[in-house]
């Protein structure tokens, strides 16, 4: 029992310290000596058409990868995957409704007959309603949990097995800042995204619970990024991030097998502080001077979707 005790003691002072000189020694080194290989991979990355979605089908293709392209929109996937190709790399593209569970399981069907099976899935593609909670229509609320939290659950379910059984493969959840905290007129998209949190974190420890640790998981939350989902949207302090290089932190991430990425980094000091600060100060902090409570006021969107 205490050699047990001590044993733990010991095995966790060496992973602090091991994961704080590591941690250092990588704001030194340049990543690519870490990075894996991901060359003949597949990835399936949804929300492929536009915004970080495209822009990452487009660096794993860079890098080697086979991508499937999975879009509500059509034209824009298939540009997305005519990009590609133009740049030498290998995409297909398919249709799908990620608010439909039916549609997603065929889908998933559809990729395994025709492609096979992901080694890679990036559940990235989001909507958001934008309106405060009580004007939010029932339809909308319900829609935002099925595209930015079930189709995760679905798509996981149909391509992790494969996963667990080579015990190769990498679950990439593409959440957000709003995952971690709550703004004012984005009740329902902070809740599905809060879920998305979770569903990484669990799902990560069911995967330790069966030594599975060749499966990896990386669950991604950057604040606001400029590719105009977030219209008008604005938290005082924060920077509106560029889609380039949230998608490059992204590969990087997976490349690297690292679990959570925050951006900016200044977020992940944010978090840590609300969570040990005395809950009215956090609030003051909150309303204030981040001034959250306001982040929405004026938000517009993409008018398009
Ligand atoms: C689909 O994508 C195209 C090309 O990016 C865009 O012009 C169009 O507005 C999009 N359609 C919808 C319904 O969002």
């Amino acid at each position: 029992m205490i050699q047990k005790i001590l044993l733990n003691i010991l095995t966790g002072l060496y992973l602090l310290l091991h994961g704080i000189i590591s941690g250092i020694v990588k704001q030194v080194l340049p990543y690519t000596y870490r990075c894996k290989s991901v060359k003949n991979e597949l990835v399936l990355v949804t929300g492929s058409g536009s915004g970080i979605g495209k822009l990452m089908a487009k660096k794993f293709a860079l890098l080697g990868a086979k991508i499937i392209c999975v879009d509500i929109n059509q034209t824009a996937n298939s540009k997305t995957c005519a990009e590609i190709k133009n740049e030498g790399g290998e995409a297909v593209a398919f249709k799908c409704d990620l608010s439909k569970r039916e549609e997603i399981y065929s889908l998933a069907d559809n990729v395994i007959k025709n492609v096979g099976y992901p080694d890679i899935l990036i559940n990235n593609a989001g909507i958001v309603t934008g309106k405060k909670f009580l004007d939010s229509p029932d339809e909308m609320i319900e829609k935002t949990f099925q595209v930015n939290t079930l189709s995760h659950f679905w798509l996981a379910k149909k391509f992790l097995p494969n996963m667990i059984e080579k015990n190769h493969g990498h679950l990439v959840t593409i959440a957000s800042c709003a995952g971690m905290f709550g703004a004012a007129g984005l009740v329902d998209y902070c809740s599905s995204k809060f879920a998305a949190v979770g569903f990484d974190e669990a799902l990560r420890n069911e995967l330790l619970r069966i030594e599975k640790t060749g499966v990896k998981t990386t669950v991604v939350c950057p604040n606001v990024i400029n590719t105009g989902m977030f219209q008008g949207f604005k938290v005082a302090g924060l920077p509106l991030l560029e889609p380039e290089y949230v998608a490059d932190k992204v590969v990087e991430a997976v490349l690297t097998n690292q679990e959570l990425l925050m951006l900016p980094r200044m977020t992940y000091f944010l978090w840590c502080l609300k969570t040990i600060l005395p809950y009215k100060f956090a609030s003051f902090l909150d309303k204030d001077v981040m001034r959250l409570c306001h982040s929405m006021d004026q938000f517009v969107g993409r008018k398009s979707d």
